[in-house]
């Protein structure tokens, strides 16, 4: 069976005749008509209950609502394609079915071989938005993918760095604890002579106690376990502040709109991106205490990674980024400046564009901005950006309280 015969088209046209026609039209055409009805609300119900491959759409409906309204309310569950007929060619009705991204138009009347070609190239034009769609879709999975498993390298080498130490330093603490435990048991030994009267034997071990301090540099000791324990207490504390860091990121309910200090959430951030930055660029912080804003931490959180990446990524060595944190009436601000290589006045425009990137092969898919550019949007905010060839640039970030 052909591609053509497999398809079912689903046609929404108040005119009888007209119906009529289209459907021995398409039938003749090898398609598979799945029905005829007269109404936007009709419409509606059969593309949900049926899953039409594609919807023939009348412009000017008798019902509540015309073709151009109905297809809107389908495009809020279903991407099926839609292609307009229409009578009419007036230029308010053209902008406003615009809008709606249709797959085609067919004007009336029509011909045969017109009615073929346009569903023909409205199933092509279909196809290969699918087609970008799985692929935009399989690009943003790997890059978050390749994005975790930088991360999480990064996390794994900072955690390592107190691992190491404080295992030594417990080696170093159990050899302390043998020896103390030898000096408590001496001491209960003496003890216990002293209390049956033999003070001969008493002397002789009041004795080995003198050699044996000598020989372990008791003094030595008893300071040293003081600052093993002060070094691990402050590998423990570093350690515990990446995992904080961590679970501002680990997975909770996406949607989830919360008060949120954005200070804390860029604390979070740069223990997580520390490891990408150190060995290019000091970072300064210039906190104002902020309030707090609703939004979604995990998001946001996405966001400052992905500018501070970025800052990171444009500096060759020896650079600083500067992250200040302010607000006015409406918005708090997160400005992200770097000393890197700068944006050249020709890529300023391109810069949020999916895919862009000046990166070598495999260093940059080019969606960190576009995402980021999207998740602000979508908290009713603004990202700007200002910029100077070898001097650096600053990436601000507006959120709404
Ligand atoms: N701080 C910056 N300094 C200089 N150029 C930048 C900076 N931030 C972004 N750019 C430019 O914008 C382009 C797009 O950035 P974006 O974060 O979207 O993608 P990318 O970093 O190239 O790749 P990805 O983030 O997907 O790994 C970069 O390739 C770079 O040319
Ligand atoms: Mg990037």
């Amino acid at each position: 069976m052909s591609q053509k015969q497999k398809a079912r088209i689903l046609i929404v046209e108040d005119d009888e005749s007209m119906a009529l026609c289209l459907g021995g039209n398409l039938e003749q055409l090898g398609y598979e008509v799945l029905g005829t009805v007269t109404t936007g609300e009709d419409a509606v119900l059969q593309v949900k209950e049926c899953l039409p491959d594609l919807v023939l759409m009348d412009i000017v409906l008798s019902g509540k609502m015309d073709g151009i309204e109905t297809t809107q309310q389908i495009h809020l569950f279903s991407e099926v394609p839609v292609v307009y007929i229409t009578g009419r060619t007036d230029i308010a009705q053209w902008q406003r079915a615009k809008i709606t991204e249709p797959f085609g138009y067919i004007l009336k009347p029509f011909e045969l071989r017109e009615l073929d070609v346009v569903i023909a190239a409205a199933f092509y034009k279909y196809r290969k938005e699918q087609d970008f769609k799985e692929l935009q879709r399989q690009l943003l999975q790997s890059e978050k993918l390749a994005a975790i498993g930088q991360l999480t390298a990064g996390v794994a080498h900072e955690i390592n760095n107190p691992v190491g130490y404080i295992s030594n330093n417990m080696e170093l603490l159990r050899q302390y604890v043998s020896k103390y435990t030898s000096v408590f048991r001496i001491v209960e030994y003496l003890k216990r002579t002293t209390e049956q009267g033999d003070i001969q034997k008493a002397k002789l071990i009041v004795h080995e106690i003198a050699r044996f301090e000598k020989e372990i540099d008791f003094n030595y000791i008893i300071n040293d376990t003081d600052k093993l324990l002060e070094h691990t207490q402050r590998g423990i504390d570093k350690i515990q502040k990446i995992v904080v860091g961590l679970r501002t990121f680990a997975h909770r309910d996406n949607e989830i709109m919360e008060p949120t200090d954005i200070e804390g959430v860029l604390e979070s951030v740069m223990t997580i991106v520390y490891n990408e930055i150190k060995y290019k660029a000091r970072i300064k912080k210039e906190f104002n205490k902020i309030p707090l804003i609703k939004c979604n931490p995990q998001e946001i959180g996405q966001v400052f990674i992905n500018l501070l990446i970025n800052a990171s990524q444009a500096i060759s060595t020896n650079g600083q980024i500067t992250i200040r944190t302010y607000s006015d009436n409406n918005h708090v601000k997160v400005a992200i400046s770097d000393t890197g290589s700068g944006i050249a006045p020709e890529d300023m425009k391109k810069i949020f564009t999916p895919f862009f990137t000046t990166k070598e092969k495999g260093k940059g898919t080019g969606l960190g901005l576009s995402i980021s550019y999207d998740i602000i949007k979508r908290h009713n905010g603004d990202i700007l950006v200002e910029s100077e060839l070898n001097k650096g640039t600053t990436f601000t970030v507006l959120l709404p309280f």
